[in-house]
């Protein structure tokens, strides 16, 4: 497959990872898009770049694309320096394959030549048996010869995966590619293209600021705001360990409560003395409660009284109000057992995470308001 990338030596397998972003800064303006941003990619793994509108995620992959340039900072693609100090690699000449939003298929080409685009240096019989194979690999085999115009949106953005799969390129950028189908579509195609990436054992980068999109995809998912990656871990890890209260809050539901410490692993809080993950760090702490891990008990001299409900189908939130106004929610099952005014007991199952409590100026930045 070498011979689809004439432009670079064959990878070398483990010795350098697929990606490596060290420092990648990126101004316009006033405004810091990416903020000394360092992630590695490991080769053959599938990463998200996970962050709320505006974070400076297209601009990140852009840059590895070579479509925009690093103010500062280097990015290396297998061990090769693309963007630093030194200069620049022309984006073409990178080796690596991308997919967008809107499928930019020639409207004018059939599949088969839209797949074929990207090969245009490699001999024609090369061509055709790379074409029907990544067309095969995308469950699109016997469509060859259809004009985009005749295809659905979920078949159209699997032949712009096949178009900038066929190249075999180093790393395939993925830049929100299902945020235009419908939500049955979307939850599809992306366990799809999760089987295909992985059946072709291709390294790829995709942003989204859907969670669910990239905790479910992604081995490895790295969480940005405002410029700043603040923690890239496993998907578990970022749910039971964020490294900061906006990961915390980003990812899965979470109430923030005030706490005092009360031991090296304990703290003090509105739902009485919890457990914590790690060592408390500060005398005054936010303390993390996902609503996965309040239980509540109905008892006619609960602490606290059930005063909302939002009802899911496959679950609940339940909201409850403890004596000091303090509110705090707790998932549950679908039967309907409690009703607003119910009192109930409130506990925590399982360790709790803290961080050190912003400081009053910092508090309308650092942690949401207990809802
Ligand atoms: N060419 C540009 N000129 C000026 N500002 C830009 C440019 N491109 C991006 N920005 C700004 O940089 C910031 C990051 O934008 P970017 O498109 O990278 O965000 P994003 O995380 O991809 O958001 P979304 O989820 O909405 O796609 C935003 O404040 C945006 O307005
Ligand atoms: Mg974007």
């Amino acid at each position: 497959m070498s011979a689809t990338r004439p432009d670079l030596a064959p990878p070398v397998p483990g010795t350098s990872p697929a990606l490596r972003c060290e420092g990648v800064t990126r101004r316009f303006g006033d405004v810091v898009a990416v903020d000394g941003v360092d992630l590695t990619v490991p080769a053959a793994s599938f990463t998200a770049l996970l962050g709320p509108s505006g974070c400076g995620k297209t601009t990140l992959l852009r840059i590895v694309a070579g479509l925009e340039r690093a103010d500062a900072g280097t990015v290396t693609l297998e061990g090769r320096t693309v963007d630093g100090p030194d200069g620049v690699v022309a984006p073409e000449r990178r080796g690596v394959g991308l997919v967008f939003q809107e499928h930019a298929l020639f409207p004018h080409l059939d599949v088969a030549a839209n797949v074929a685009f990207g090969l245009r240096d490699v001999p024609r019989p090369a061509r055709a048996r790379r074409v029907a194979e990544v067309l095969e690999l995308v469950g699109l085999g016997g469509l060859e010869r259809r004009r985009p115009g005749a295809l659905s949106g979920g078949q159209r953005q699997r032949v712009a995966l096949a178009r900038a799969l066929a190249p075999a390129p180093t790393l395939l950028l993925l830049d929100e590619p299902f945020s235009s189908l419908d939500a049955a579509l979307r939850v599809t195609l992306r366990d799809e293209v999760r089987l295909i990436l992985k059946e072709a054992r291709q390294t790829a980068l995709l942003v989204t600021h859907d969670q669910e999109e990239a905790l479910s995809v992604a081995e490895q998912v790295g969480v940005m705001f405002d410029g700043r990656l603040h923690q890239v871990a496993d998907p578990a890890t970022l749910y039971r360990e964020p490294a900061t209260p906006e990961v915390a809050a980003f990812i899965g539901d979470a109430d923030v409560l005030p706490g005092t410490r009360a031991g090296q692993y304990l703290v003090d809080t509105p739902l009485g003395r919890l457990r914590t993950a790690a060592p408390v760090a500060a005398s005054e702490v936010a303390v993390v409660v996902r609503p996965e891990a309040v239980r509540l008990r109905a008892t006619a001299d609960g602490r606290g009284e059930v005063h909302a409900r939002t009802y899911f189908g496959r679950d609940q939130l339940v909201g409850v109000r403890l004596p000091d106004g303090t509110r705090v929610r707790a998932r549950r099952g679908p039967e309907l057992d409690l009703r607003r005014g119910d009192r109930v007991d409130v506990t925590v199952e399982g360790p709790a995470v803290t961080f050190p409590a912003p400081s009053p100026t910092a508090a309308s930045t650092a942690v949401p308001p207990t809802r």
